[in-house]
């Protein structure tokens, strides 16, 4: 059953935002990993059957260096699992949506993502991830 992945929050610090993941709810983090490409370091925070994923930036042209500067701190993007993700691409595009790059990048813990462009899906920027299961 295609569920809620994880829920994308953008910080300036990830320490920072986990006083209210750790400080106050007690939940510790499931770790860190820095997607090099992509020019960012990730948290997820396991919350019963999702994650809130913290992305933060680790260089001045990361990923989402730009969103952070225009819009600042905030919900970002909310990510779907699908089973395969080279057809969904394929899928997203026949139904008129946007996938912002050709091929999957590498996502946190060696999943593939994409995501779909916010002007097809409501505003919402929408990713797709496949885990290796
Ligand atoms: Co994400």
């Amino acid at each position: 059953m295609t569920k809620i992945d994880h829920i994308g929050v953008v910080v300036k610090s990830i320490e920072d935002a986990l006083k209210v993941y750790s400080g106050l709810l007690g939940i510790e983090p499931l770790g860190y990993e820095v997607v090099e490409e992509r020019g960012i370091k990730v948290c997820f925070i396991q919350i019963g059957d999702t994650k809130i994923e913290l992305l933060q930036p680790t260089r001045d042209d990361s990923e989402i260096s730009a969103y952070l500067e225009k819009k600042g701190e905030g919900l970002h993007h909310i990510a779907y699992c699908v089973e395969d993700l080279k057809e969904t691409m394929t899928k997203a595009k026949d139904l008129g949506l946007r996938p912002l790059s050709d091929e999957p990048k590498p996502g946190a813990h060696g999943a593939i993502i994409a995501f779909l462009h916010p002007k097809m899906t409501n505003s919402v920027l929408t990713e797709l991830v496949q885990h290796n299961h």
